[in-house]
């Protein structure tokens, strides 16, 4: 069963600038949660409960989130507001967090190799947080589907979604050997591919399982597409070698690192997830 989870949040979230100046992108508020939460109640709900952060400079926030606040909960004891705290209390008290620094913001690829020492040799999840994933029925959130699917085939996998071919720009884009429904094996991967280069239309979202070999692969990897090291390329050399699935995961997804996406993921919060205390 995957234990880990790593959270890549280096990233200067410049399509949210000027909030992402002294902010960083993934305490953007979904309402009253911020980004980064939602994605560590998703990593616990599929049974995990090591929490590993891929952070820069300007990203404390995240590393006091999720700590104590002595002054502030000394403040609110006692009052109706207590409750308001219970949730992150509860993450606080039953997982580990930890924490490294990128220092040089080198890809996603990168980040994902400068989180080795927080995972160590066995498989785990990445979860981009800025990808808000909400899945089919309560209890079954993405990375929890695609646990299980880990526990049945025991190789890295990637979720994918259909996306128009005006957006493949965007993404990692696949080519697959269909399965089963919604499950493919790769055959080819391209990085932000214009629509003419584009092999589908199954674009790559924040959300994947990787087996440590991977850490070895990245490491070979040379910078890919815009200079930076990509973890596409490192699973298409790690498909080449073996099986790298893709998975077109049951729920929806909010790209929240674009404005547009934030305000749809706001308001299906608002009206579906958020309970006033
Ligand atoms: P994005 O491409 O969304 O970049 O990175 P970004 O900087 O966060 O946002 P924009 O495009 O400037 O608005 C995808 C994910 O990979 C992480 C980011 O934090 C984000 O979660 N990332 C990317 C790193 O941690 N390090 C990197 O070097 C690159």
């Amino acid at each position: 069963m995957i234990k880990n989870c790593l959270f890549p949040v280096a990233g200067y979230g410049t399509r949210f600038l000027p909030a992402t100046k002294a902010m960083p992108k993934e305490m953007l508020p979904l309402v009253n949660k911020p980004l980064v939460q939602y994605g560590v109640e998703e990593a616990q709900e599929a049974g995990m409960d090591n929490f590993g952060f891929v952070t820069g400079r300007g990203k404390r926030a995240i590393a006091d989130h999720f700590d104590i606040s002595y002054e502030l909960e000394h403040q609110i004891q006692g009052s109706g507001k207590e409750a308001m705290l219970s949730d992150i209390r509860g993450l606080i008290e039953n997982n580990t967090f930890s924490f490294t620094r990128q220092h040089h913001m080198k890809g996603l690829g990168h980040a994902i190799l400068s989180g080795k020492p927080l995972v160590g040799d066995n498989p785990f999840a990445v979860l981009l947080a800025d990808d808000l994933c909400v899945g089919d029925a309560p209890g079954n959130g993405v990375l929890k589907q695609m646990s299980e699917l880990y526990n049945q085939f025991r190789c890295s996998i990637v979720a994918i979604q259909e996306v128009p071919a005006d957006q493949t720009h965007k993404y990692g884009v696949i080519a697959g050997e269909s399965m089963k429904d919604g499950l493919y094996r790769i055959t080819d991967m391209v990085e932000k591919p214009a629509p003419e280069d584009a092999p589908s239309n199954l674009a790559i979202i924040g959300r994947y399982i990787l087996t440590p070999d991977i850490f070895d692969i990245i490491e070979q990897t040379p910078p890919g597409k815009n200079g930076e090291v990509q973890i596409t390329d490192a699973l298409m050399t790690q498909a080449k070698k073996g099986c790298v699935l893709a998975y077109k995961f049951k729920g929806q997804r909010f790209d929240c690192g674009s404005v547009d996406g934030f305000v749809k993921a706001t308001n299906y919060v608002y009206e579906n997830v958020y309970t006033p205390d």
